[in-house]
Formats: C-alpha cells, structure tokens, sequence
C-alpha cells in the first residue's frame, strides 16, 4: 500500500507549484488536483514552449502519467475546453491521460457573474478575486444546491438554461449559456468516474500518487487572511477530502516557497516591499500573474508565515523556489520572530552567502530544504547533496 504525496504552497500563491510537480512527476503514476479550479496559474515548460495550466494536473506532459482532477475541484467546462484545445495545440493528447470526478462541482456562467457582481459592491475592500465564479460555486455547493459534472448527464439538464433565464431579481442580465452547454458536451466525452474508488484501489497496487495543490496555505479558507482568501481547503487536509483519501494514507508533503513572497490581489502583507527592491524582485522574478497578468505585489521572505502554513500542513521537506531572481542583490532580508533581518546576498547559488540563506531557513523552521529551484526549466533544479538519498 503506497501513500499520497502533496506538493503545497505555503505562501500565497504562485511559489512555483505547478513546475515543482511537472519536476518530480517522473517519480508517479498519478497526478491529481484536490481543490480551487482555473483561478489557479501553473506555468510548466515544454522544452521551450511555455505552457500555463489551470485546471488540468501539470502531470499532463508525460504520457505515462494518469492526471486526475479530483471531487474538491470546481470545473468551469468553457475554462476546461480551452485548455485541452491549448493542450491539444502542443500535440499532447489530453483525453487518454486525464479522469474527472464525478463529484466535482460546476462553475456555471451565472457563477462568473455573481463573482463580478460581488466584488463590484464592495468598492475598496475587494477581494481581488480573479472572477473566475470560485467563489459562488463553492458557496452553492456548501448551501446544496450545487451542480456536479454527474449533473450534465441528466436528460432535463438543458432546461436549467430556461429556469435561470426566468430568474427573478439577477442584478444582472442572465448571461448567454449557449457556450456552456456546448463545454458540457465536450466535458461529457472524457473518462469520468468516482475517482476516490479508483485512487484508493491505486494506492492498494502499490502505484505512486502525487497531489497538487492549488493557491495556497495562506489563502485558505479558513486559514488565510480571511475574508482576502479563496474559497476552498488549500491545506493537506484539502487533498483527504478533495481526493477522498483517509488522513493516514497522506505520505510526504512538500511545501514550496519562493525565497521572497509575492501577492496578488488584496490583503495583508507584512514584508511587502514599495520602493525599487520590491521593483526590482517584480522585474527579475516576471512577477506577473499566470491567471489574470496583473502585477503581483513583492516583498521579503515570511518565516513566521511559512512556520504557521507548514504546521498546517505537516510539511516534511521544503522546496524554495526563484531563488536566483535574488542573485546579485548586495544584502537581502529575512522576517522572523516578528523582525525584519538582514542578511548577506549571494552573487552565486553555489556560494556560502547563498548555504547560509538555506540553514537559516531550515534553522527557523525545523524542516530540510531538500530542494532548490534557479530557473524556470525543468532542470533548474539543486538536490541537496545532504538529502540526496531521500528525492
Ligand atoms: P504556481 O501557481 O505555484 O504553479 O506558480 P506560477 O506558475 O503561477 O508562478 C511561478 C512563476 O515562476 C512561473 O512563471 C514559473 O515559470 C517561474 N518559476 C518557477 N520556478 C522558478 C525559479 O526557480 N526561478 C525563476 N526565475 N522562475 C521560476
Ligand atoms: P495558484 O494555484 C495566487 C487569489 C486571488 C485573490 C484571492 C481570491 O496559481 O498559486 P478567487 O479567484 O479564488 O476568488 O481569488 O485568491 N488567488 C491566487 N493568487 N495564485 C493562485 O493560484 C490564486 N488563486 C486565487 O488573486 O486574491
Ligand atoms: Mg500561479
């Protein structure tokens, strides 16, 4: 009997996930997504070809990986159709490689729209919500009366188009549904099952599993910067009930950070920087995001951020990612214990100046930083000799 191992963001967002998984992906037979839905940005690099995923496991590369997107994520089927076409266009056969849940849930237009009319009301203390409908799904799907992809099999499943054009008082035009209706069939035509049977039953036959997370630890629902979070489980836990599989049959968690923090969309950000470092990082780091293209806000490493979201999260082994965007700066800064230090910069990831960053990291956290990331292709990656073994 294997485990389930978790790849985790324990920032907010964007920490460099989805190429993290595409790394260690030669080591499973299953990818899976556990929870959020195409607010998600996961840039992974076909040879040079760039290719950014939203909703489908960054496991779809390999043609011997099975990507599964789990119950807990919500699919918007236009969002879906576009990226396999994407996928297509790279001459990566989507359909044979991927298995829906049954029990996930659909985000539907009228979601879309509720999530700008939402966000339209609360004038300076927006969310910064990427209005992908995340938000309105997870909360009809709470209050039961969601849709699941087993919905769209229903033969009375064309009449909801009418029910929502007569509902009454939308604060908004019934959005045109012709397009969605169209996705739905295109959904129907892929392999959709009650994953949770087939990953248990995987697990049984000893095959490797791998959970990507989405978003991240600090903008969980519960646990995030509340109410400037997303709507869904981010933590480990999310993958036990996204995927539907028992908390003692989670293996290793990794949780990746950058070396600095970015943000994108509001809330609080304590080490965010405003002057030309925190320009600097933007420009080198193409701080821009994966979703949306907006700016992402830059500042400094968070290590009690990252202390709190790895107990959250049970993290074993850290991963720090875009670590050579800081190269060349003189002296660099650390938050820690309520305080902002100093510390020398690296002109070279092989350098002490750059040792002394990872010890002071795992020092603080009690967690190994096994692996380092120093460039956006695949092979941009040091193990560490002293964890060797372990990867
Ligand atoms: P995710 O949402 O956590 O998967 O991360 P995103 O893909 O949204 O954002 C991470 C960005 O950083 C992407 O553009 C990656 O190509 C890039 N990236 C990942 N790791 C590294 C790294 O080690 N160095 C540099 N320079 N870029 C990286
Ligand atoms: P990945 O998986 C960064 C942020 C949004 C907003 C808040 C709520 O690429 O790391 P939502 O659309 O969920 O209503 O937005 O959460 N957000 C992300 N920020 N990376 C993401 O995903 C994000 N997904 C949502 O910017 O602040
Ligand atoms: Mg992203």
């Amino acid at each position: 009997m294997s485990k389930v191992d978790c790849v985790i963001g324990l920032q907010m967002g964007d920490e460099g996930k989805g190429k993290i998984v595409d790394y260690l992906a030669k080591n499973y037979d299953v990818i899976a997504r556990f929870s959020g839905g195409d607010n998600a940005g996961h840039t992974i690099y076909k040879d040079t070809e760039k290719i950014v995923l939203h909703l489908i496991p960054s496991g779809i590369l390999n043609p011997n990986i099975i990507n599964i997107i789990g119950n807990g994520v919500v699919i918007n089927p236009i969002a879906f159709k576009q990226e396999v076409e994407m996928l297509q266009s790279h001459g990566i056969d989507v359909k044979s490689r991927l298995i829906i849940s049954d029990k996930a849930h659909i985000i539907t237009p009228l979601h879309k729209a509720w999530d700008a009319y939402n966000e339209s009301q609360l004038g300076s203390n927006k969310i910064g919500s990427t209005l992908k409908g995340i938000g309105p799904c997870y909360t009809d799907k709470v209050a039961r009366k969601g849709l699941r992809v087993s919905d769209i099999f229903k033969p009375d499943f064309q009449l909801l188009g009418i029910k929502w054009n007569n509902t009454i008082g939308l604060p908004f035009e019934c959005p045109n549904l012709k397009e969605f209706f169209e996705a739905c069939k295109f959904l129907k035509e892929f392999r959709i099952e009650q994953t949770e049977i087939l990953i248990n039953k995987l697990l049984k036959e000893g095959k490797e599993i791998l959970a990507e997370g989405a978003q991240a630890t600090g903008l969980d629902i519960d646990f995030g910067s509340y109410p400037y979070v997303t709507s869904s489980v981010t933590t480990t836990a999310g993958v036990c009930q996204g995927l539907g599989v028992a908390p003692n049959k989670i293996g290793t968690v990794y949780g990746v950070i950058k070396a600095y923090t970015t943000r994108v969309g509001n809330g609080p950000f304590i080490t965010e920087l405003f002057d030309e470092t925190g320009e600097e990082i933007c420009k080198r780091g193409n701080e821009y995001g994966s979703t949306t293209g907006r700016k992402r806000r830059c500042g400094w490493l968070n290590l009690d951020e990252v202390n709190y979201n790895a107990m959250l999260c049970g993290v074993d082994k850290l991963v720090i990612t875009k670590s050579d965007v800081l190269t060349g700066f003189e002296e660099i800064k650390v938050y820690s214990n309520d305080n902002l230090e100093t510390i020398k910069g690296w002109s070279d990831i092989n350098s002490i100046e750059f040792d002394n960053f990872l010890s002071l990291v795992e020092k603080n956290t009690g967690i190994p930083v096994t692996i380092v990331s120093c460039g956006t292709g695949r092979n941009d990656i040091l193990l560490r000799d002293i964890y060797l073994m372990e990867n």
